[in-house]
């Protein structure tokens, strides 16, 4: 039997419901956790390349306070890490302004949250307050 070259025209507009229902649910999840993903995986690189010299490298601190724990000098929100590492401190904390693209802060930043209650080996004691 030859099948008319039209009736993919004809079916298209149920092609395009099948489709998009599909993307609708679980689709859509995947593209959210795999851009996550990206992120993260960014953010660890810049923290592995820049920060684990003073912060150790797995946050557990040496020079640099753990960033693991709940306890911050100096806050514990997205945009007080965003802000400690876009202008650093006079207590040791370089300034990455001229350093880092805003991506990277933003995502180093995001993993830097996300190692929140890991317990790394040798992990350096409280420093500040309990957030
Ligand atoms: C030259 C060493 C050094 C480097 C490199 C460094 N830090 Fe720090 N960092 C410090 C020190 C020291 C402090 C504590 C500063 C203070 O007490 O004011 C600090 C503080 C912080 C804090 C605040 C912690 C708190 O308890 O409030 C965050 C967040 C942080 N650093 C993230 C980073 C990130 C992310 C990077 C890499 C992009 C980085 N640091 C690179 C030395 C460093």
């Amino acid at each position: 039997m030859k099948i008319p070259k039209y009736i993919f025209l004809v079916t298209l507009p149920f092609q395009w419901i099948l489709l998009s229902g599909n993307s609708n649910s679980t689709r859509g999840d995947e593209r959210i956790l795999q851009a996550d993903s990206f992120h993260l995986g960014n953010g660890k690189k810049v923290f592995t390349a820049q920060c684990s010299g003073c912060h150790g490298v797995a946050g557990q601190g040496s020079y640099g306070p753990n960033l693991c724990d709940k306890y911050w000098i100096h806050g514990a929100h997205y945009h007080n890490i965003v802000h400690i590492i876009k202008h650093g401190t006079s207590n040791g904390m370089t300034s990455f302004k001229h350093k880092l693209k805003h991506h990277d802060v933003r995502d180093v930043a995001h993993y830097v949250l996300s190692l929140q209650g890991s317990k790394p080996a040798n992990a350096k004691a409280a420093e500040g307050k309990l957030h």
